[in-house]
């Protein structure tokens, strides 16, 4: 099939990539310039693992191509993409102007009939608005179905996760649409589930806000194992083997970040309200968030006693390891409030460093080659990303570099009794303190 994305980011690029991979002419559409000749001249502006190979392979092949021009995506295509940003808003709401300009654009040059997919992530009733927008736009009156089929993957395995999704959500009305879809997606033999279209965008915000319910509910949890001695992660393990709960998204830490939980959550927040049904229940999802990171910060400082002129290492920077995304990233945050207590902060991360760099906040941190260059002379380690490069340093090695050989460790990487052996003073979420031996 002829497929068109619009917006080569995080999704539309990688969905780009694996719809060319099964067999589909995808092209890809973007606004930036730069973006579009970077990838034309076959460099890959995101890391996301495995995804260089897959559009190299589909360009070769012909199968795959970039342009700035949505003229050209549209009519040149069957079915068309959209997987723009949608970000948040400072009351919470999202900004839906990028869906809305795609959408005229779209119409003023569709001259035949088209499906247009939204695949962002967007507040229950938009299609409903990008049909009339469409409708109001088209210039040429050409015929036209507009579904919602909601993104899942994850970003740091998300080619694995577009290969093998676990369902693939079709909400539409029309038959001849759903047909067309189902064509797109017989490929990837991954179930599909059809709905109207409330209920596919709703699918995403009710799914988002549920895992991030997960992560605050052990979180919540983590703080009664530190204040009665019990072992989070053991308490994880206990609820996970419940098939009914299930052990993924049980992992105590600093708090969920990135591009999608904050405002996916926010977002549901404000559609329940502006629907006259506040969803309080998220509220609280998000006050316990904020606290974790609060509350290891609280950690940090009641061991260091004053941060000023403290040297401070922090490895990660990234919101989750496997990814360059340093969008809402809690170690990015962590990194911010400790340089504005005076603190030097030397930061590592295996891939996130470029783009840290550019954050105005992070201006006066200093920026490791390594991760043993981090940890130089250092005062207190603190991980704030569990990238698996940390996990398998030599402990020695980094106990014998730093200063006082203190660890704040923000996402449970290590064991605490590996730690003691190795003669660290460490402090993890929810579990035991190993005093310094
Ligand atoms: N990143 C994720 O893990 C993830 C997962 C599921 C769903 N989503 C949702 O998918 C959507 C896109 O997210 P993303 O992370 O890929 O964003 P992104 O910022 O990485 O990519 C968006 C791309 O759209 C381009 N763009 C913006 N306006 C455009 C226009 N008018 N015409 C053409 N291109 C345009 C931008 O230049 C950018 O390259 C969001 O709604 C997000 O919530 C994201």
């Amino acid at each position: 099939m002829h497929l068109a994305i619009i917006g080569s980011g995080y999704v539309g690029l990688v969905t780009g990539a694996c719809f060319a991979d099964v067999g589909h002419n995808v092209i890809c559409v973007d606004n930036d310039p730069r973006k579009v000749e970077s990838l034309q001249a076959g460099k890959v502006p995101i890391y996301e693992p495995g995804l260089e190979e897959v559009i190299h392979r589909n360009v070769s092949a012909k199968r795959l191509r970039f342009t700035g021009s949505i003229k050209d995506g549209v009519e040149n295509s069957e079915v068309i993409f959209i997987a723009v940003p949608t970000p948040q808003q400072p009351d919470g709401s999202v900004d839906l102007s990028f869906i809305e300009k795609v959408a005229r654009e779209i119409a003023g040059v569709l001259t035949e009939y088209r499906v247009i997919v939204d695949k962002s992530t967007v507040p229950v009733k938009t299609g409903e608005k990008v049909a009339e927008s469409i409708k109001r736009y088209n210039r040429h009156g050409a015929k036209f179905d507009v579904v919602s089929n909601p993104e899942f993957l994850r970003e740091g395995c998300a080619v694995g996760d577009l290969m093998k999704p676990d369902r693939i959500v079709i909400g539409a009305q029309s038959e001849h649409a759903i047909d067309l879809m189902k064509k797109v997606y017989e490929p990837f033999m991954a179930p599909i589930l059809v709905t109207d279209i409330n209920s596919a965008e709703l699918i995403k915000h009710a799914a988002n806000s549920f895992l991030a319910l997960k992560i605050s509910y052990i979180n919540a949890v983590s703080a009664i194992c530190e204040a009665s001695g019990a072992d989070v992660e053991k308490v994880a393990d206990g609820i996970g083997m419940d098939r009914r709960i299930g052990r993924n998204f049980l992992n105590a830490g600093i708090g969920y970040g990135g591009s999608c939980f904050p405002k996916d959550i926010a977002a549901f927040i404000t559609i329940s309200e502006q629907l006259g049904v506040p969803f309080h229940l998220l509220k609280e999802v998000q006050r316990i968030n904020a606290g974790q990171k609060e509350r290891f910060l609280k950690r940090i400082r009641d061991t260091l006693w004053v941060l000023r002129e403290k040297k401070i290492a922090v490895w990660g920077l990234t919101f989750k390891p496997d990814t360059d995304d340093i969008r809402s990233s809690v170690a990015i945050d962590l990194v911010a409030d400790m340089l504005r207590e005076g603190a030097h902060v030397a930061v590592y991360d295996p891939k996130g460093s470029e783009k840290a760099r550019a954050v105005r906040e992070l201006a006066s941190a200093t920026f490791a080659a390594s991760a043993m260059e981090a940890v130089e002379g250092a005062e207190a380690l603190v991980i704030a990303t569990e990238w698996s490069e940390f996990a398998n340093v030599d402990l020695t090695a980094v106990k014998q570099a730093m200063h006082t050989a203190i660890v704040f460790d923000g996402r449970n990487l290590f064991d605490p009794a590996t730690m003691r052996q190795v003669g660290f003073e460490y402090h993890s979420i929810g579990r035991e303190r190993v005093a310094s031996s």
